[in-house]
């Protein structure tokens, strides 16, 4: 009798921690992934949610080809203004992403000004030009709620050189985190002002988030100039994500003939 008790016990333990480790798997689980042939790959991101459906509709998506672009002289570039700020780098499984709380600064478009958000890395790059896909591509996304267009991203192009040195800074907190979905680490104060991004020439174009939900009507800024990163440290960016999004960029969307400028400054303004 209370041999029986005690194995029905047992059995509701057993039972009960079964069903807690495979809700804990279910929490875990990826939301999507990058697998070609996956069912919740590139192809399918738009008929997994509601909510994600432009990235299959939509007519304005992103990543893109920077090719056959129209030549646009401007008088007034876009104006960056960062700052020192307080940082969090997180593993959101399919990326590494550095968040900044605070005032971080922020880039004035045309009149309007972007607070600066986050920057995350995608390898291999998302966007290509002409034809030519790089070995990695950061994004820095900025938002401004008032808006018509809501958030701006600037992307700078990598290809296999000497290492970057804003990654560099960052490796510790980077290599701590490796397979940690959700994990976030105090990365302490951080400037923007570091990220080398290069030349004053750039690409621009109106595209989308390049993961879902996909959100449109995302001002791109795609700069000119291709940067350098070291093997060593894309390799530890694909580490440090989970094994679905170690190859994280989105396959490149149709165009929809939107235009493409090279905006090239006016040096004799
Ligand atoms: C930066 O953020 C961390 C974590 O939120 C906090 O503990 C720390 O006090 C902050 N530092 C500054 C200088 O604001
Ligand atoms: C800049 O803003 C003005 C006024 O808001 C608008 O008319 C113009 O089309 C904008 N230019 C570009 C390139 O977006
Ligand atoms: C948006 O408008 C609100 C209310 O006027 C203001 O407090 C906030 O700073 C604005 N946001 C940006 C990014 O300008
Ligand atoms: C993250 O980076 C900051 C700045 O380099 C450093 O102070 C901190 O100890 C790092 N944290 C971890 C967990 O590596």
């Amino acid at each position: 009798m209370r041999q029986q008790r005690y194995l029905s016990v047992l059995f509701i333990i057993i039972f009960f921690s079964a069903t807690l480790i495979k809700a804990q798997e279910v929490e875990d689980e990826r939301e999507f992934d990058y697998g070609e042939k996956s069912e919740k790959g590139p192809k399918m991101w738009g008929k997994l949610k509601k909510e994600w459906e432009a990235c299959n509709n939509g007519e304005m998506q992103s990543p893109i080809d920077m090719s056959h672009e129209r030549v646009r002289i401007i008088q007034k570039p876009d104006k960056r203004h960062y700052k020192l700020c307080n940082a969090t780098v997180k593993n959101r499984g399919h990326d590494i992403s550095l968040q900044w709380h605070g005032d971080a600064g922020s880039v004035l478009i045309n009149g309007t000004n972007y607070p600066l958000q986050q920057a995350h890395w995608h390898s291999p790059s998302e966007h290509t030009v002409n034809g030519r896909r790089f070995d990695m591509e950061m994004h820095m996304v900025h938002f401004n709620e008032n808006a018509t267009n809501k958030i701006v991203v600037i992307g700078v192009l990598y290809k296999i050189g000497k290492p970057d040195r804003f990654l560099s800074k960052l490796i510790r907190n980077i290599s701590s985190m490796i397979d940690k979905k959700d994990e976030v680490k105090n990365a302490g104060m951080i400037d923007p002002r570091e990220i080398k991004i290069g030349s004053r020439k750039y690409y621009r174009y109106m595209g989308s988030l390049t993961v879902p939900p996909c959100t449109e009507g995302v001002i791109w800024t795609i700069k000119k100039k291709v940067r350098t990163v070291s093997r060593a440290q894309v390799k530890m960016l694909r580490e440090a994500v989970h094994d679905y999004a170690e190859r994280n960029g989105r396959p490149l969307q149709p165009k929809h003939k939107r235009p493409i400028y090279l905006m090239a400054p006016d040096d004799t303004a």
